[in-house]
């Protein structure tokens, strides 16, 4: 099991690496004017969304549930965890459109708006983390 539990740790590292970086992308991508920035924009972000965050993200998912079935956990802890993986879920799906807005020059959006956008992954780490290794109830 801990061989598991690693490697749904290291994915989980992996998925936020992106997380936390491709909004922050989403901001300074916002507040460009220059078409060799945006299109040097464009590429970063797909690279970062489908060949860091995705994997991470699917492979966090496939080891957690891995650990949950395969070793039978249980409690509240694990349904508050699992009830904000799936907001979590939602936002790495809105990140997804974002990208695609911003790739066919659809963004409507400010970069104040992304900077908020930004923060809240890190809102539900924190979370997250306390729920699994605290486990409160
Ligand atoms: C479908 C999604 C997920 C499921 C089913 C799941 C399930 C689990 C389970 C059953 C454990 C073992 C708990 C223990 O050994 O006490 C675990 C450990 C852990 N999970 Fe997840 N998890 C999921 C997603 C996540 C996400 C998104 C994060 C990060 C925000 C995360 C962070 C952790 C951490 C840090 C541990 C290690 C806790 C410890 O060793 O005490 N998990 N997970």
């Amino acid at each position: 099991m801990l061989w598991i539990k690693s490697l749904h740790i290291i994915f989980m590292v992996t998925w936020f690496a992106g997380l936390f970086y491709l909004p922050r992308l989403f901001v300074y991508h916002a507040m460009s004017e220059d078409a060799a920035s945006i299109e040097r924009f464009k590429i970063m972000e797909r690279k970062l969304y489908y060949g860091i965050t995705t994997p991470g993200g699917v492979l966090t998912l496939v080891f957690g549930t891995w650990l949950w079935l395969g070793y039978g956990f249980t409690g509240g802890w694990l349904h508050a965890k699992l009830a904000l993986v799936a907001v979590l879920v939602g936002y790495h799906l809105w990140c997804g459109k974002i990208l695609r807005d911003f790739r066919d020059d659809a963004n409507t959006r400010g970069h104040v708006f992304y900077r908020w956008f930004n923060e809240f992954p890190v809102i539900v780490l924190i979370a997250v983390v306390i729920l699994v290794v605290v486990k409160p109830f």
